[in-house]
């Protein structure tokens, strides 16, 4: 069985106007447990639509999305929130900027668990501590400083581990790293990795850095016009350059990836 199953999803944005866009075209996705999935595509392919699709951030014209096979097509995004973490470019999304990294944690941890947040609970704040000790960035000695003073590359390895505290059964990750200097984000890639490894997460990541969707997980997607029109993994993966991935999208798609997608 599919961890995620995402069955002919359809997602027309201003219908009737002439601005009408058709977002999602009819796509299908079956997702392994534990595969980790990179995301290709030009502007407006698609790919956040999707991603706020399975995040139930609006409801789709036709099609359906099963999460460990249970139909979560109709569920309310907050109920959903609890099996799925999420992580976006901007690093202030998703966080309290007035609280601190403990209790942004412990938020997030109470959250998923459907547990009432009343206060931090010692056992947990040492669990936080382990998790915050991982990333390398001394933030294990800084629990009790405000998210909103950390830099963006803190937030967002912050917001990592509090996107998969509470071990999610998927992990979306939209372009979470385009905000960040090379250096920065470089390191919470190294970051997303190893959680995702030591947790066998199942996880989807959006990115316009070829050869990071290429190096990363085990099966890249291109999409474009709301389809997947490239499909790759194992060997043929293993074997592919940025250049021929580039090539092949031409060849699927009758025309150029967009210039933010660049050839590194
Ligand atoms: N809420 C919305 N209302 C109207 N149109 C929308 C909405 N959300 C997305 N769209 C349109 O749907 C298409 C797909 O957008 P989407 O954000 O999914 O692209 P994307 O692949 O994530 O692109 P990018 O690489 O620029 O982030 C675009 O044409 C976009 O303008
Ligand atoms: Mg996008």
């Amino acid at each position: 069985m599919s961890q995620l199953s995402v069955r002919s999803l359809s997602k027309v944005f201003e219908r009737n106007t002439p601005n009408e866009k058709v977002a999602l075209d009819g796509l299908s996705l079956e997702v392994a447990k534990g595969e980790f999935i990179t995301v290709l595509g030009s502007n407006g392919a698609g790919k956040s639509t999707l991603f706020n699709a399975i995040l139930g951030k609006f409801l789709p014209d036709s099609g359906s999305v099963f999460l460990d096979g249970e139909d979560i097509t109709w569920q309310k995004d907050y109920r959903r929130a609890r099996s799925i973490g999420c992580l976006f470019q901007n690093p202030l999304r998703g966080t309290a900027p007035n609280m601190t990294i403990e209790e942004n944690l412990a938020l997030a941890y109470t959250r998923t668990a459907s547990k009432s947040f009343f206060a931090v609970h010692k056992k947990d704040s040492a669990y936080f501590r382990e998790l915050l000790a991982r990333l390398n960035l001394g933030l294990e000695d800084r629990m009790k400083t405000k998210m909103g003073l950390l830099s963006g590359g803190q937030r967002q390895a912050a917001s990592l581990v509090m996107a998969t505290v509470a071990k999610p059964k998927l992990l979306l990750l939209d372009e979470h790293t385009a905000a960040l200097d090379p250096a920065t984000s470089a390191q919470v890639m190294d970051t997303t990795r190893r959680i995702v490894a030591d947790s066998g997460l199942t996880a989807l990541m959006i990115t316009h850095d070829m050869e990071l969707a290429l190096g990363c997980g085990n099966r890249t997607l291109l999409m474009d016009s709301g389809r997947v029109v490239l499909d790759v993994s194992g060997a043929e993966r293993a074997a592919l350059t940025p250049q021929a991935l580039v090539e092949l999208f031409r060849a699927r798609s009758g025309h150029g990836l967009s210039d933010r997608t660049l050839l590194s």
